[in-house]
């Protein structure tokens, strides 16, 4: 069945300490309570992930790292493969989150290699697609989210995608206070799930889930979320607030 999710990127914030206060204040809210069907994920920066195994109820917050290399080990100076990110208790992992794409040169065949090694070392990917501003304007936006999603997926067996859980993030919201519309959301996810129908089938195409990720917050979580193919969101600035991120798991 499909699992609604809310996950937390941190990206680059928060020192070790600042980390675990956070940690700590969402996983104290999450005990309250959630909406039934619905994961909590944090993913702060790597170096803070072990400690936080170990301070919070992973049962409740699960933890995912926010990248991770496409080789599995050796002589790769300041990368962290796979297999380390999953030692930690870390669950999950973010690839192909635009800003990857846009200042560290990710291309789609480098993020199929890392989400194949994050599939053998029992990480789950959370798979991030979207346009930027020139593309939407040109309308191009359905054509260039299809790319990334079958040049970098659509290789897998069924078993790998039906592990998938894919992200779609529109390159001008993010950041920038300018939400899509729940209309151009829900068009988008749509889409996305059609295409993985055409792909893998019914099944696998109701089960993914499709989370939203651009200038998501409690004022508009709830309206993005009941849209019949948005399965939660992506949040970026708003997670490293523990009550906006709890409200907005609140807000399904
Ligand atoms: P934002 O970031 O919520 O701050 O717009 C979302 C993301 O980049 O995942």
């Amino acid at each position: 069945m499909r699992k609604n999710i809310v996950a937390g990127n941190w990206k680059m914030n928060k020192t070790l300490e600042e980390g675990i206060k956070l940690a700590e204040a969402v996983d104290k809210l999450v005990s309250q309570g959630t909406p039934e069907n619905t994961d909590v994920i944090i993913a702060p920066p790597f170096i803070h992930l072990a400690e936080l195994a170990k301070r919070i109820d992973t049962g409740k917050v699960k933890l995912s790292a926010q990248n991770c290399a496409a080789e599995a080990a050796g002589a790769y100076t300041g990368e962290v493969s796979p297999a380390m990110v999953r030692s930690t208790g870390a669950e999950y992992v973010i690839i192909g989150h635009s800003e990857r794409r846009q200042y560290y040169g990710e291309t789609d065949a480098i993020l199929k290699k890392k989400t194949e090694l994050a599939l053998e070392n029992d990480l789950t990917p959370i798979f991030c697609c979207g346009e930027v501003l020139e593309e939407r304007n040109a309308k191009q936006h359905f054509e260039v989210v299809k790319t990334q999603i079958s040049d970098a997926l659509f290789l897998l067996s069924e078993e790998e995608f039906g592990k998938i859980i894919i992200a779609y993030e529109p390159v001008w919201a993010i950041g920038t206070g300018v939400t899509a519309t729940p209309e151009q959301a829900q068009e988008m996810h749509a889409y996305i799930r059609s295409l993985v129908n055409k792909r893998y089938g019914k099944q696998i195409a109701e089960d993914i889930t499709i989370l939203y990720g651009g200038s998501c917050k409690p004022s508009n979580a709830g309206e993005l979320f009941s849209n019949p193919d948005v399965d939660g969101g992506l949040i970026g600035g708003a997670s490293l607030k523990a009550d906006d991120f709890y409200a907005i798991i609140r807000s399904f």
